[in-house]
C-alpha cells in the first residue's frame, strides 16, 4: 500500500477534562514529549486523544469521572491535519456522551473509531501478558475495532445478543423459560461470533512472525508465539445444548471465552514468564500492531506512550524509541524526568511542560 500522509493532531483543547481548566496545545507532527512531576496532567494528557480517538476513556473509567471536579460539563477538541477537520467529545452529567465531526453529532460515539488512529502503550499494558484472558480479549477487541471497521459490528451485534440470551438464561433459573425465544439470539450470535473468530484468527497469524521479529531483536535466541484458542471448535453446536448454561445462568461458550496464548521459549508468559519475559512479549505484540495499522491504514497511526521509561531497561527502552522515531508519525510520550529519555530523542522533540493541568511549550530542549 502506499503511504500517505499520516493524520495527526495539530491542536486540542481541553476545558474542564480530568484536571485541565482550560487549556490548548499545538502539537508537533513529531515526537512531543510531555514532561511534569507525578499527578500533573500527563496521562490525562494522553487520555484525551485516547477519547477523541476511540470515543471512550482509558481503562474503561466512566464518562462522568473525567469531568473536572465541580464542573457539570467537560469538552475535548482538536484539528486534525492533513485535512484539517475538527473533532470533539462533550461529556455531561446525566445526559450521554456526545462526539462530533465538523461540528455534526455522530449517532454512537464509538463510529468516531477510525478518524484518528492511535496505538496506546503503557504500564496497564502488562496485563496483556500476565493478567486475566479477558484483557487479552480487550487487546484484541480494541484494536480490531480500530483496524477493521467490520469488526466493531460483529462484536457489537454479537455482544447484544449474548446479552438477551443471558437474560433468557437467568429468566430460566428463576422458572420461565421460553426455549423458543433463544433461537433467535443464538443464531445472530453464531453468524457474528464466527466473523469474529475468523478476524481474531487471520490477524493472529499475520501478528505472529511480525511480533516474533520484534522479539527476536529484544530477546535474540527465546522462542516467541502467539496462539489463538477458541473455547470450543462448534459454536452452534455448544450454544444449542444449552444445559451448562441453563444450570449457571450465564453463557459459557463463544468468543467471549476465548483466549490468546502467549508464549515464550515455549511456555505461557503468563504463568511462567520472569516479569522482563513479559515486558518484552508485550512489547513486541505492540510493535507488531504498530506495524498492523500502518499497513491497514497506508500510514502510521498516532502513538501514545505513557510513562513507558521508568519500568524499562535500556534494551527495551530503546527497541520502544527507535519504533517511535523510525515510524515517521505522531508520537505523544509522557516522563517525569527529561533525562529519562536520551538525547537523540529529547533533541527530535517538542517538549511540554505540565503542572497542575496547564501545560507550558518549551522551544528549547532541557
Ligand atoms: N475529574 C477530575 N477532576 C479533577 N481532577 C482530576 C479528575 N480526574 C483526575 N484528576 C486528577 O488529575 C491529576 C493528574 O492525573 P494524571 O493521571 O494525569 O497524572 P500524571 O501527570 O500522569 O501523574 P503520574 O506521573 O503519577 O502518572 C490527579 O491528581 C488526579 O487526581
Ligand atoms: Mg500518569
Amino acid at each position: 500500500m502506499t503511504e500517505r500522509e499520516p493524520i495527526r493532531v495539530s491542536e486540542m483543547t481541553l476545558h474542564d477534562f480530568r484536571n485541565y481548566e482550560s487549556e490548548t496545545i499545538h502539537p508537533a507532527p513529531g515526537v512531543n514529549l510531555i514532561c511534569g512531576e507525578n499527578a500533573q496532567g500527563k496521562t490525562n494528557c494522553l487520555e484525551a486523544i485516547s477519547l477523541l480517538s476511540t470515543g471512550r476513556l482509558l481503562r474503561g473509567s466512566k464518562d462522568s469521572l473525567a469531568i473536572r471536579h465541580g464542573a457539570t460539563q467537560a469538552r475535548v477538541s482538536a484539528t486534525l491535519n492533513p485535512m484539517g477537520s475538527a473533532l470533539a467529545v462533550q461529556l455531561a452529567l446525566g445526559s450521554r456522551k456526545k462526539v462530533l465531526v465538523n461540528s455534526v453529532s455522530l449517532p454512537r460515539a464509538s463510529d468516531v473509531i477510525g478518524r484518528l488512529p492511535t496505538i496506546c502503550f503503557s504500564s496497564q499494558d502488562l496485563g496483556i501478558a500476565t493478567g486475566e484472558p479477558s484483557e487479552r480479549r480487550h487487546f484484541l477487541d480494541t484494536e480490531l475495532a480500530q483496524i477493521y471497521p467490520a469488526y466493531l459490528r460483529h462484536l457489537t451485534i454479537y455482544r447484544r445478543a449474548l446479552e438477551q440470551r443471558n437474560a433468557l438464561l437467568k429468566q430460566a433459573q428463576e422458572g420461565s423459560f421460553y426455549p423458543e425465544a433463544f433461537e433467535a439470539w443464538e443464531d445472530q450470535m453464531v453468524e457474528h461470533g464466527t466473523e469474529i473468530r475468523r478476524i481474531r484468527q487471520d490477524w493472529i497469524t499475520w501478528l505472529n512472525p511480525v511480533a516474533q521479529s520484534a522479539h527476536q531483536r529484544l530477546a535474540p535466541g527465546e522462542g516467541f508465539l502467539l496462539t489463538y484458542e477458541p473455547r470450543e471448535q462448534d459454536l452452534a453446536l455448544a450454544l444449542s445444548s444449552r444445559r451448562e448454561d441453563l444450570a449457571r445462568g450465564t453463557t459459557t461458550c463463544g468468543p467471549h471465552r476465548d483466549e490468546l496464548l502467549i508464549e515464550v521459549g515455549g511456555k505461557a508468559v503468563r504463568t511462567f514468564g520472569s516479569q522482563g519475559q513479559q515486558r518484552t512479549s508485550v512489547i513486541s505484540l505492540k510493535l507488531a500492531v504498530l506495524e498492523s495499522a500502518r499497513e491497514v491504514f497506508g500510514f502510521p497511526p498516532v502513538l501514545l506512550l505513557d510513562d513507558v521509561f521508568s519500568d524499562l531497561d535500556q534494551n527495551r527502552r530503546s527497541a520502544l524509541v527507535s519504533a517511535a522515531l523510525n515510524e515517521g508519525g505522531q508520537v505523544f510520550l509522557t516522563c517525569t524526568e527529561p533525562g529519562q529519555v536520551g538525547g537523540e530523542l529529547l533533541r527530535s522533540s517538542t517538549i511540554f511542560l505540565v503542572q497542575s493541568g496547564r501545560m507550558g511549550h518549551h522551544e528549547a530542549t532541557l
